[in-house]
């Protein structure tokens, strides 16, 4: 096998070189949640030997706002340290100045992908990044322990709360000191922005910043959406989860000791892995609605790839992410690690579906995605946020009363707002 890609790779180098293109050594930064690493490694390399280059996978940090704040600085130097980055669907408009127009290298396959994607990956008339992977906040619970307790699926918060508590303290009486009822991420980062967005949502209390400019956190429905999950704390979730990204909370869960889970979709590939604790115990459904007139709330997420313009192989680097973000990647992708994918054809697909019930199950969940304020806050909204997750930790941690943290988010919100507001 070894010998046979080398041989692979040795008549690619060739190839290229019979028509004068010396072949590159392009850097690519990849994440490392659940099996990313893992995968982008494999898909470089398989076009690392078809096409006689090669490619180096630098591993970045997993927290998305560290992984922005070390792409910041690479590309505020000017450095072709990276040729192309794996960027969050909350970054377009942050990074757009440092990121070529991908758009004469695509030959329009974009237009394969969800339109609202390419929308979002576009600014000004510049294609920055191409889709790779969406997702959005879903709710995976343990079914065994649901049927045990003769719990059903919770589609209000009140409901979460009464089933984690009754399953937790009879697992615990049972003799798991360890269980608890709903772990999330709580953690000081983007994540609990995921999070805390889908609270706020679900309660009816708007979008933090509105698509309009307007500053609209300081509402009553936002109070009682952080006073809720701060209730969370400590009965129903271990205090640890202030410290927890979704690595953490999926370690909690797939050990087999909490009853619910807040997490992303990839999740689920990793909770059925034959070693896992969990494999075939394990529901997933849409996150549950706040109090009276609310509704099921989850928040998009996902990732792209885009190629910087200080790398000296554009073209090259553009035809890899051609290749990671095309129909067999996804589709392989999808299958073994279960990214859903940005290409609408591929949730046709038989072998996909096969794999991935969720994803045909709970299409309402992700058309409906709730989107963080990036596009409207632009180059300011990794400011916005940070004050959003630090407001929502402060009350989680019992720093802060929900009602003040808003008032005072309220304000610093409308400090860094330009003069003429956003928008
Ligand atoms: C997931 C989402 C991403 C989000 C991050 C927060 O990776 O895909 O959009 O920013 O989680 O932790």
């Amino acid at each position: 096998m070894q010998a046979t890609l080398r041989a692979t790779a040795l008549a690619a180098t060739l190839c290229l070189s019979a028509f004068g293109v010396q072949a590159v050594t392009l850097k690519i930064s990849c994440g490392a949640v659940g099996l990313e690493f893992q995968l982008c490694k494999e898909e470089s390399d398989a076009w690392a030997q078809k096409t006689g280059n090669e490619v180096q996978v630098i591993n970045a940090p997993n927290d998305s706002n560290e992984r922005l704040a070390l792409y910041q600085q690479i590309l505020g130097s000017g450095s072709d340290k990276i040729d192309i980055y794996q960027i969050d669907v909350v970054w377009p408009g942050l990074l757009a100045s440092h990121l070529i127009d991908l758009k004469p290298y695509t030959k329009g396959a974009e237009k394969e992908h969800f339109p609202a994607i390419v929308a979002n990956n576009t600014v000004g008339d510049k294609l920055v990044a191409m889709p790779w992977f969406t997702d959005a906040g879903l709710l995976f619970y343990r079914k065994d322990l649901l049927e045990k307790y003769k719990v059903s699926p919770p589609t209000t918060w009140d409901a979460l709360a009464a089933a984690a508590k009754k399953i937790q303290d009879g697992e615990r009486a049972a003799g798991n000191p360890k269980m608890w009822g709903f772990v999330w991420q709580g953690r000081a980062y983007e994540g609990l922005s995921c999070n805390a967005t889908e609270w706020l949502a679900s309660f009816g209390g708007g979008a933090i910043v509105e698509t309009n400019g307007k500053v609209s956190v300081n509402n009553a429905n936002a109070i009682k959406a952080l006073q809720t999950a701060a209730s969370w704390v400590g009965t129903i979730t271990p205090k640890a989860v202030l410290n927890y990204a979704e690595e953490d909370s999926r370690g909690v869960f797939q050990s087999g000791n909490a009853v619910f889970l807040r997490n992303w979709p990839y999740v689920w590939a990793l909770a059925h892995k034959p070693d896992s604790q969990i494999a075939g115990k394990v529901g997933v459904m849409p996150l549950p609605a706040g109090g009276t007139g609310g509704r099921s709330a989850a928040t998009l997420g996902g990732w792209q790839l885009s190629v910087s313009k200080y790398s000296k192989n554009q073209a090259i680097a553009a035809d890899l992410v051609n290749y990671l973000v095309s129909a067999a990647v996804q589709k392989d992708r999808a299958i073994k690690a279960s990214y859903n994918p940005t290409l609408p054809a591929l949730y046709k697909d038989a072998d996909v579906m096969k794999a991935n019930p969720f994803m045909a199950e709970l299409g309402s969940t992700f058309a409906a995605a709730v989107s963080r304020p990036s596009t409207v806050t632009a180059a300011q909204y990794n400011q916005v946020s940070n004050l959003f997750w630090n407001a929502a930790h402060d009350v989680l941690s019992g720093k802060t009363k929900a009602p003040q943290a808003v008032a005072d988010l309220d304000k610093q919100l409308n400090k860094l707002a330009p003069a003429d507001k956003w928008n």
